[in-house]
């Protein structure tokens, strides 16, 4: 085999072998990305939450990137959601979504406030009951409260 023969055949192994490990490469990453997301977009969509005593009775916030497809742009975005055992319905979850109904910030929960918690939002001091009802500030509305359901001890979330 002649000198340029053998350095053609070396580089086309290289470059095979860099193909394929950025071809491995980006399965990987896709993988990890689609098994990331939660697909809260879909209609009739139920999403797995895991076993509810993982949450207990105090709010839990819970990170999921949601696809969002509103007819015009479809994208990824962070969401947070606040879940927690309801005592008085053991059967029913409550989750709420924590995006403040005034210009959509990130609300928090602080168990040490008022008499049973309450969600502050650090953008506009925002205040809201553990129901989710608005106490103070500009707010127009609740948090959204996100049906939920318990099948086998686990908590599915249902997304219309
Ligand atoms: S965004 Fe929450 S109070 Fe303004």
């Amino acid at each position: 085999m002649s000198e340029s023969m053998s350095r053609r055949r070396a580089l086309s192994i290289l470059i095979g072998a860099i193909v394929a490990a950025w071809s491995t490469a980006v399965a990987a990453l896709s993988g990890l990305f689609i098994s990331s997301t939660l697909k809260l977009g879909k209609t009739g969509k139920e999403v797995l939450l895991g076993d509810l005593t993982i949450y207990g009775d105090t709010f839990r916030a819970v990170r999921m990137r949601v696809r969002v497809d509103d007819g015009w742009y479809k994208h990824v975005e962070q969401q947070t959601v606040y879940i927690r055992a309801d005592k008085e319905n053991p059967s029913a979850p409550i989750v709420l979504s924590g995006t403040c109904s005034h210009l959509g910030c990130t609300v928090a929960w602080d168990e040490s406030r008022g008499e049973n918690g309450e969600f502050v939002c650090p953008c506009h001091g925002g205040r809201f009951g553990p129901t989710g009802k608005v106490l103070s500030g500009p707010p127009p509305s609740d948090l959204t409260r996100i049906p939920a359901e318990l099948h086998g001890g686990d908590v599915y979330l249902r997304l219309s």
